[in-house]
């Protein structure tokens, strides 16, 4: 009986199938209307939705009937000929010859209109809203554009721990585990890790969860967050801001590529990623980033950190991304290298997005002179002695290198347009909330 079926397909390639195919879909309700004569249900699968109609007349009785017990959210199947209809969503519609109920759905709990903490209450269902599957199906691609990027050009990906025993971005944000009746921390960053290994493969990327204890909560700060870092010996910073460029123009290409629906769902305006595509970024130094704030009427002193609100200003100077560097080094992070021919500020790099939303990597060239780096550490308060492996890297054939550290969350945040980082993942955690 099954062989006999139409073949199944995606919603989205019966929508393209010529007039009067046979064809076979299957997911979830998203939608119903009974209008009497047909039933109307729109179905809804990883790729789309189609609009499945069940006519009382035609169709068989068991088939009205488990269209008729059909709720939102349901797990069905249902097969028959496609036609066009240009009401129907995508022109095109199913006209059942068979409908199976696989599941039905108890009152689904989301109906439209709930406020923010009641969909994060339930984000375990809301995750299969049309508007989040299509950041999810835009993260894929920007994930997948980017170890495209790494691996095309010679780029090897490892694997650091997550549990670790020393800062790299400060005590502020660690997170402290109770390891064995000894402290360790979740990872900042793989920063370190990642440039033991510089010394053995050269150039080494890795995607891993990093972890921050933010104090505030803001729109693109997320406790748990996905990092993309890169780390390369030999090279300078400038060499550094290459790659971060490239890597990001890949992944907005790689978007308009492949996701052009989901943008145009999400109501993105494509024009101004067209921009980014293209990694020839601009860049200015943190001096002339203090100039522009200055002539935007914003008070800040040379030596103040930028900050959400000084970055978004910045923004409105640039249509693409774009870089600052030379930031004082006493805002920044120790192992940053002091700039030889000005010792007040390092060669370190931001890449802010456009359009406000601010910093997506932060990256440097690295202190390669042992002396130079300890006095740093110290210099900062802290311990040598949780230090001393990575001093020790400074000591057996140290090189110039650089690397630096992509936001995931907050690139997808930006090239999909989305107002808040939550929604850039599917689970996001919370200083009240690690639920669901
Ligand atoms: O600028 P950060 O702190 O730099 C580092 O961690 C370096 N050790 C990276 C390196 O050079 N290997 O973080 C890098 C990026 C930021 O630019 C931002 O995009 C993202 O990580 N980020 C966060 N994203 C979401 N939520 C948070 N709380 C984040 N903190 C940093
Ligand atoms: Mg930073």
């Amino acid at each position: 009986m099954r062989a006999e079926l139409p073949q199944l397909v995606k919603t989205r390639e019966a929508l393209r199938m010529p007039e009067g195919s046979e064809a076979r879909v299957r997911g979830w309700v998203y939608r119903k209307r009974d209008l009497g004569g047909k039933i109307f249900v729109v179905v809804r699968d990883s790729e789309g939705i189609i609009q499945v109609v069940v006519d009382r007349s035609t169709a068989p009785r068991e088939a009205v009937q488990a269209a008729e017990e059909a709720t939102i959210e349901s797990a069905v199947e249902a097969w028959g000929r496609v036609a066009p209809d240009p009401r129907a969503p995508g022109g095109a519609e199913l006209r059942a010859e068979g409908f199976v109920l696989h599941s039905r759905a108890e009152d689904f709990p989301i109906k439209g209109g709930e406020g923010v903490d009641y969909l994060l209450d339930v984000r375990h269902l809301w995750i299969r809203s049309r508007r989040l599957t299509a950041v999810w199906r835009i993260r894929h691609t920007v994930l997948k554009a980017m170890r495209e990027y790494l691996e095309s050009n010679g780029w090897w990906e490892v694997s650091p721990p997550i549990l670790t025993q020393s800062a790299v971005e400060g005590g502020a944000t660690l997170f402290e585990v109770n390891f064995f009746g000894k402290k360790a921390y979740l990872s900042q960053s793989a920063q370190f890790y990642l440039e033991a290994l510089i010394y053995s493969l050269e150039r080494v990327w890795s995607l891993t969860t990093s972890f921050r204890a933010e104090r505030s909560r803001t729109r693109r700060h997320l406790y748990e967050y996905w990092h993309l870092e890169t780390e390369e010996a030999w090279a300078r910073m400038r060499d550094s801001m290459r790659v971060a460029a490239e890597l990001t123009a890949a992944a907005v290409r790689g978007v308009l590529e492949e996701r052009l629906e989901e943008l145009s769902l999400l109501k993105r305006d494509t024009e101004r990623l067209e921009a980014a595509a293209r990694p020839d970024y601009p860049s200015i130094t943190y001096d002339e980033a203090i100039e522009l704030l200055k002539r935007r009427g914003v008070s800040i002193e040379w030596g103040d950190d930028l900050g959400a609100d000084e970055e978004r200003v910045l923004t409105e100077y640039f249509d693409t991304p774009f870089f600052v560097t030379h930031f004082p080094k006493h805002i920044k992070s120790f192992y940053m290298k002091i700039d030889p021919g000005r010792p007040e500020v390092v060669l370190g790099f931001d890449l802010l997005a456009p359009e406000g939303y601010g910093e997506i990597i932060g990256g440097s060239e690295r202190e390669d002179r042992y002396e130079v780096l300890l006095a740093r550490i110290r210099e900062e308060g802290l311990d040598p002695r949780d230090y001393e492996w990575y001093l020790d890297l400074r000591r057996y054939g140290s090189v110039p290198h650089s690397g630096f550290g992509l936001g995931v969350d907050r690139l997808v945040m930006w090239v999909a347009g989305l107002d808040h980082i939550r929604d850039s993942i599917p689970f996001p955690r919370f200083r009240d909330r690690i639920y669901p």
